[in-house]
């Protein structure tokens, strides 16, 4: 029987990409999937087509991550349907905009990624983890970015708000895991979903060349030579959900970046 058989699982930022094939695939594998993110109509969009699938419909939540009374409210319809019951929770959100020149970000720019990537994040894993320390289990998986490890010219919010996340994770790690809780980051490489299609159109723009010649570019610097899938990183996040395979791994980080990450450490 499938490990996500019946598990109770609430996946952040489902509407499309990562996170939304990660809901898929808890879905077929037969768990009870809370899905959530900002758009209303994407994300029941998302539940139909999951829905249709394979007949397993997640249930559907509307939050803007980085307004923090809209995550109030997200925290209180949670618990009215399920009482802060999950045992497992993918961590994720949109990612910031492209700035060429890291200096002209207004504060209020910062003000909402960092609510978005960080307090909310935070924010959720508190309401969350109550429960989860009386059933002595549970899972929490981050999405991040290579920026984490190698600082991604252009997304320097990105790439400084996520550091932070990770550090909040890994000093959060040793008091969670006496209770038999875990939580890691995946860190994606460039992974074929909208979001890398916006960022290859803002670089090849900054760069003065077509997005094909820069998605050729980028794709032979990759060892793998090629663009890594969503399914890709779903493969990772199911093994860090995993009750037995990742029972000894927390505060870790893994990178799914067809070796992209030109780094030992991190
Ligand atoms: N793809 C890559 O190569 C790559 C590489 C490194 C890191 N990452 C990071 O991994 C994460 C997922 O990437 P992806 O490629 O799957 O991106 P994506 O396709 O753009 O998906 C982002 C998801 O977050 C939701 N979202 C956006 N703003 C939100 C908000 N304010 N509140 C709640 N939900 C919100 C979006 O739905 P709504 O629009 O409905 O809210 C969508 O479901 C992003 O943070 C991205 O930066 C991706």
């Amino acid at each position: 029987m499938s490990d996500f058989k019946n598990a109770r699982i609430l996946v952040l930022g489902a509407s499309t990409g990562i996170g939304y094939e990660c809901a898929k695939h808890f879905c077929h594998q037969g768990a009870q999937v809370c899905i959530a993110s900002s758009n209303g109509e994407k994300i029941h969009a998302a539940c139909e087509s999951i829905g249709a699938m394979h007949g397993n419909f997640p249930s559907v939540f509307q939050v803007d991550l980085s307004d923090s009374q809209s995550v109030d409210r997200f925290i209180e319809a949670l618990n009215e349907s399920h009482h802060l019951d999950f045992d497992r929770v993918v961590l994720n959100a949109g990612g910031p905009p492209y700035y060429a020149d890291s200096l002209d970000i207004p504060e209020s720019i910062w003000l909402k990624h960092f609510q978005s990537l960080f307090l909310s994040q935070i924010k959720i894993v508190q309401a969350l983890v109550p429960k989860m320390k009386e059933r002595r289990f549970g899972r929490f998986v981050l999405i991040g970015s290579s920026g984490m490890t190698a600082p991604i010219p252009g997304l320097c919010i990105s790439n400084a708000i996520r550091s932070a996340m990770h550090a909040w994770l890994k000093s959060v790690s040793d008091e969670l895991s006496p209770f038999n809780i875990n939580i890691n980051t995946v860190i994606p490489g460039k992974i074929a979903t909208a979001r890398l299609e916006q960022i290859e159109a803002a670089t090849a723009d900054r760069l003065g060349i077509s997005k094909e010649q820069y998605r050729e570019k980028v794709q032979t610097s990759i060892p793998s030579k090629k663009y890594g899938r969503a399914e890709d990183i779903v493969n990772a996040v199911a093994f860090l959900m995993n009750k037995e395979a990742s029972s000894y791994i927390t505060g870790s980080a893994i990178r799914v970046d067809g070796g992209l990450i030109r780094s030992l450490q991190g």
